[in-house]
């Protein structure tokens, strides 16, 4: 069974109990919920290292309104449930502290901004989101001290952020990006299909079919000729684009030429069908050299 602590004081000294000083440790931020996706990161986890501790804290600082929001009242809660399938997992350590244990004066009075790489894409229809991300995130890693933190990369934007956080902070710490699971059908899971119908779900499938067809165009030399792909999308039943976009995979700057990829880039779609608002990635390799 997983061992649950509550507070830092707590987390800190259970560490430490469990241990030699090189044993390695590595965290799964999670604001619990937890579905496949989770169970993925903590596998992998589990794999690479002695200790694995996993925190499940609901973060006010990244919903709309510091978290005065239904989004945040309405944000599943199940803490049980969530730490009897992390001791399946084989997860040490549960860390779910509540609100005031993480921020005992209502809000922090300094934080990480996330500047550019956090304003764009999701961050745009998000203000300070990824702020409010990069923030705790930053605490978590000081509370834990982790050697390794694993984070899905069906949340580019995130990786992307902690990357360059870690990078740009230099906190002592290797981010692990964890791949996609697609459905067979090519749908990346997430917790928010559960609430797409049927003929939702059959819409959906236009964004990794988009994606697919950047990679094939991309592998093969092609042009990648995304705004005829946008238009499709926008003409899609079922389907409102936000954004299709190809960016450098760690600035997220958009391509400067799509004409023949020379680099590796990424691919990134976000997209609002039947109730949910979806997003998707995909990193798209150039040919082969011969
Ligand atoms: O991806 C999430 O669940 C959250 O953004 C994270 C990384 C746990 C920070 O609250």
């Amino acid at each position: 069974m997983a061992f649950i602590t509550r507070t830092a004081a707590q987390l800190r000294s259970e560490i430490s109990r469990r241990g030699p000083a090189d044993n390695s440790v590595a965290l799964v931020p999670t604001m619990g919920a937890l579905h496949e996706g989770h169970a993925a990161l903590v596998s992998q986890a589990r794999e690479e290292n002695d200790l694995v501790v996993v925190s499940i804290f609901v973060n006010p600082l990244q919903f709309e309104n510091l978290g005065d929001c239904e989004d945040y009242r309405n944000y599943p809660r199940q803490l049980d449930q969530d730490v009897a399938l992390l001791s399946e997992l084989g997860a040490d350590i549960v860390f779910a502290p509540d609100t005031e244990a993480m921020y005992p004066d209502g809000q922090p009075m300094v934080w990480v901004r996330t500047g550019r790489l956090g304003d764009r894409l999701e961050g745009a229809s998000r203000p300070g989101h990824f702020d409010g991300v990069a923030t705790v995130v930053a605490k978590l890693f000081h509370l834990c001290r982790p050697d390794r933190a694993y984070f899905g990369q069906k949340d580019a934007q995130q990786v992307a952020v902690i990357n360059r956080m870690v990078a740009d902070l230099d906190f002592d710490v290797e981010v692990v990006p964890v791949p996609i699971i697609r459905a067979a059908d090519g749908l990346a899971e997430s917790s928010r299909n559960q609430r797409l119908s049927s003929t939702d779900r059959q819409h959906a499938l236009a964004l990794s079919q988009a994606l697919f067809t950047l990679r094939d165009r991309a592998v093969a030399g092609q042009p990648l000729r995304s705004g005829e792909i946008s238009a499709q999308l926008r003409t899609t039943a079922g389907v409102t684009l936000d954004h299709l976009e190809i960016v450098d995979p760690a600035t997220l700057e958009p391509l400067a030429d799509e004409t023949a990829l020379g680099r590796p880039a990424l691919a990134l779609v976000a997209a609002q069908v039947g109730p949910v608002r979806l997003i998707d990635n995909l990193r798209l390799e150039p040919p082969a050299a011969s």
